[in-house]
């Protein structure tokens, strides 16, 4: 999926400006996702789940990471999300259409902490980022 121009330079400025602070986003996003879809829960039983554990703030941390990591590869999200594509396809087996979750609490984070940067078009352009990097990590699924 490509992304316009626009679309990419402000995928990087909300970035810029979220990159300082993976662990508490990345955690709250988390959060957001377990309170609103709780069936995801059961994919991290073996988390401390209470609101802003260590677990929630390493993992959010790793999560964002990776999507901090794609932000530089936008338009060559598949090799850059390999490894994570064979983990989530084939080790963590992950309900494709939890991915869609995930992808708007993380939006409802970024929109939460950065309301001057994420305009409509950040939040168009950060709904198609987090959607291609999702086609990435459920692409190996059979
Ligand atoms: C692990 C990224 C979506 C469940 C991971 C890791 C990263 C990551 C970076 C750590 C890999 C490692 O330790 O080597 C992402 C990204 C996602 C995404 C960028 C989408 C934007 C999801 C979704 C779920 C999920 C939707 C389930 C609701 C897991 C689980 C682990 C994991 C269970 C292993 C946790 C552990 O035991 O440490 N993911 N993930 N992921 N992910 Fe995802």
């Amino acid at each position: 999926m490509l992304l316009s121009d626009a679309e990419k330079a402000a995928v990087v400025s909300v970035w810029a400006k979220a990159s300082g602070n993976v662990n508490a986003l990345g955690g709250e996003a988390l959060e957001r996702l377990f309170l609103s879809f709780p069936q995801t829960k059961t994919y991290f039983s073996h988390f401390d789940l209470s609101a802003g554990s260590q677990d929630l703030q390493v993992h959010g941390g790793k999560v964002l990471g990776a999507i901090g990591e794609a932000t530089k590869h936008i338009d060559n999200l598949e090799s850059a999300l390999s490894k994570l594509s064979d983990l989530h396809a084939y080790n963590l087996r992950v309900d494709p259409g939890n991915f869609r979750l995930l992808s708007h609490t993380i939006q409802v984070t970024l929109a939460a902490h950065f309301q001057a940067e994420f305009d409509a078009t950040a939040q168009a352009a950060w709904d198609k980022f987090l959607a291609a990097i999702s086609t990435v990590l459920t692409s190996k699924y059979r």
